[in-house]
Parts: structure tokens; sequence; C-alpha cells
């Protein structure tokens, strides 16, 4: 008797290694309508400090499509005119649309910074920041620890919306502070009366930072109480079969991948495929991954017109080669790297036949850490109800996830 294959997971058994097979069914999904903007497949970067910056979205963009995030900016850094936060919040001169993550507790200056953001830079897109697990962030009310004063949260939100006129808003939120404080039902509601245009989900909470696998049922039971605007999934994307089984499992409207694409940017163009239902790409093998390598440093140093950028690269070049049998001490070349001649030489000296390493294909980078307990200002849980912004403190920082 033929055995029938069911399931993609069974499939695998099958297959040649490589990817999972991944293939939307014609119709099963939409594209993602954000006010003017339509966004096809419903794939979006998620923002990550220190990572999605002009090179890196660059070159995730000439994979695939959808909406590639900028890194998080504070709002009042903004303000300032912070040397260093405007560098974070500028764009490609043909990047569209012009995408960014924006952070802040205090809701004059949010809508003042969305204002000018959408009337002097262009931008087309504004994630807000409800997320942050950072302690210094959640200690002094920002973050993830902003959605339990939901009244604030509100006020926030719709100064964002107001500002923002015909652009899009869209905010991005955990499960809450810990399974005794969850907010996220609560904070998409929110968002949909104040006329946010999506909401996104990452389904773990604040103290779970990033331990465990995420919880996907917490974005089906986000989708089912928020029902007039697009819900986000977020959480443990490794491969494109991922995507679709979240969207086919939590009935979201589109997902947003973090850690599956450090070190594959590629990852955009498999997933195109997947939601086109096109035969996914081939895994690169060590050639075509240090051609990446080679393009992604050389863009770093173009825009950051100097060489000491490639401290910035040593990151991504690990994540380049996870799993590719290297040996250690080139590793640690690589770790160390400092000009292009010296990668262009290190990249050299690893066998370009050698076949992409699928057993890290599942395997988290970056981070990976918690759980943790959260860090929140004294009495905070006991004033849920104020409608005030903690104190100047959290504004300082320019990083969080
Ligand atoms: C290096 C790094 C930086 C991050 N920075 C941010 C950030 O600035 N803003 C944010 O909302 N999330 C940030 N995150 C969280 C991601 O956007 C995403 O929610 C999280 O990684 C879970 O998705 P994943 O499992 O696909 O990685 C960061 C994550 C990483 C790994």
């Amino acid at each position: 008797m033929t055995a029938i294959v069911e399931s993609p997971v069974e499939q695998t058994a099958v297959e040649p290694a490589g990817l999972r097979p991944a293939a939307a069914r014609p119709g099963e999904f939409r594209a993602l309508e954000l006010k003017k903007l339509s966004i096809w497949p419903p794939v979006v970067l998620a923002p990550m400090a220190g990572v999605t910056d002009v090179p890196f979205r660059s070159l995730c963009r000439r994979f695939g499509a959808g909406i590639y995030v900028n890194q998080m900016i504070t709002a009042r850094a903004w303000l300032e005119r912070d040397r260093k936060t405007l560098k974070l919040a500028e764009f490609a001169a043909d990047e569209y649309p012009r995408s960014i993550q924006l952070y802040g507790t205090v809701p004059e200056e949010i809508g003042e910074t969305v204002r000018r953001l959408v009337a002097e830079d262009g931008v087309e897109h504004v994630d807000m920041n409800f997320g942050c697990p950072v302690p210094k962030v959640t200690r002094h009310g920002g973050g993830a620890a902003l959605p339990v004063r939901h009244r604030l949260l509100r006020r926030i939100v719709h100064e964002a919306v107001q500002a923002a006129g015909d652009v899009p808003v869209t905010i991005k939120f955990r499960m809450g502070v810990d399974d005794d404080v969850l907010t996220f039902i609560e904070t998409g509601r929110i968002a949909e009366d104040e006329g946010v245009s999506a909401i996104a989900l990452h389904a773990r909470t604040a103290e779970q930072l990033y331990s465990g696998t995420a919880r996907w049922e917490a974005i089906a039971e986000l989708k089912q109480a928020v029902t007039s605007i697009p819900v986000l999934g977020n959480g443990d994307i490794w491969e494109p079969s991922d995507a679709l089984a979240m969207m086919r499992e939590t009935g979201c409207d589109g997902v947003v991948i973090g850690r599956g694409c450090l070190g594959r940017p590629w990852l955009f163009g498999a997933l195109a495929a997947a939601f086109d239902a096109e035969p996914l790409p081939a895994l690169p093998d060590f050639a075509a991954v240090s051609a990446m390598m080679l393009e992604h440093a050389h863009m770093l140093v173009d825009w950051y017109d100097d060489e000491d950028s490639l401290r910035q690269f040593r990151k991504h070049a690990l994540w380049y080669l996870m799993g590719f049998p290297v040996g250690g001490e080139l590793r640690n070349r690589f770790a160390r790297v400092s000009t292009l001649a010296e990668l262009e030489e290190l990249c050299a000296a690893v066998p370009p036949d050698l076949e992409f390493p699928t057993d890290v294909l599942r395997q988290p980078r970056s981070h990976t850490g918690g759980p943790r307990p959260v860090h929140l200002p004294e009495g905070w849980l006991e004033s849920r109800e104020s409608e005030e912004p903690l104190s100047r403190g959290a504004e300082s920082v320019v990083s969080g996830g």
C-alpha cells in the first residue's frame, strides 16, 4: 500500500535536506493593507536594534518583498537632534516604504516626532515599541511595562495616529509583563479603537524574554479579539513553512521575522516564493553565502563611509558562518575582522562548495536568554489607571527588543 503523506512535517523525511516544503494555496492569503500601502507578501522584517540598518535592510529587500522596519529611535533623542539617532533614522535613497520604529513614553513628544518624521523625512510607516523588556526601559515604565498603564498607552497611540495623518501607524508588543499581568488583548483593543493600522504580537511575555517557544496560541486569541485591523504574528519563524503554519494555525494576517533572517537575508526570497506558491530557492552553498557576506560588508563600509564600521559586521559574520564547518581558528578571525581585504581573504580560505548546514536552520541566533523577572517602577501595578508617564529616565535609551 502506498503511504499518503499528509503533512509538511512528514514530507521532510522523504525530501532531500533543505527547507521544509511550503507553498500557499492560490488565494489563501491576502496582501497586508496599511492605509495606502499594500504589502505582498504579508511579511515584515522586525525592527532589531544594531541590526536592521540601511545595509541590512537593502540586502534583505533585494531578495524578497514585504516591509522592512528600520531600527528603533527614541522620540526625545530625535527631537533633540541627537547625532546618533539622526543617523539611525536615515533611509536608503531608493527605499520604499520608509518604515521606522519609535519609542517614547511622553504622548506630546511622540506626536511631535511622528508629525515631523512624516513631514520632514518622508516616513511612510511608523511602528511603535511597547514590547522592549530591557530593565533600564521597563524600570522607568517604558517598553513592555507601558501597556500596564492602559490610559497612558491610549494617549500615546492617539497622539501618534493623529500626527501621522495618512501614514499608517502600527504597534508591536508582547503578551504582557508575565503570566500574572497579561495585557495583550487590552492593548490590541486600544489600538483598534485609536485607529492603528495593524498590531504585531511577539508571543512571549517580557519575563520570558527569548526563552522557550513563542506561544502562538496567544496570537490566535488576539486575532479572535481584534477583528477590524490586521493582526501580525511574531516569534520563532525560522523557515517559510513556519510562516505559513503560523498564519494557518492562528488566522493572523501577516508575519514579523526577527532572528530567523540573521545571517540569512535570503530567507525573504524563500518567504516570497512560499507565499507565491513557487518552488523554494535552493539553500546557498558557501560560495553564495560568502558573496552575500562580502556584499553586505561593502554596503556597510559605503553607508557608514568608514572601514571601522566593519566592527558592526562581526556579529553578522558569525551568523552567516553558523553551522559551516570552518574550524574554531578561522571563526575567531572572522569574529575580529577589521578590513574588507581581510574579509575577502578569510572567505577565500573556506571551501566554496561547502553545503548549507541544514542542522542549524532552526537554531536561534542572537538573543536566547530568559526567563528573568521584570523590573517595574515601584507601585506600577497598583497605578494602572494613571495616564501619566513616569519620568524622563526611560527616554534616555536608544535600543530595545
Ligand atoms: C538583536 C535584536 C534586537 C532587537 N531590537 C528590537 C527593537 O529595537 N524593537 C523591537 O520591537 N523588537 C526588537 N527585537 C525583538 C524582535 O523584533 C522580535 O520581536 C523578536 O526577536 C522575536 O521574533 P523572532 O523569534 O522572529 O526573532 C530585537 C531582537 C533582536 C534579536
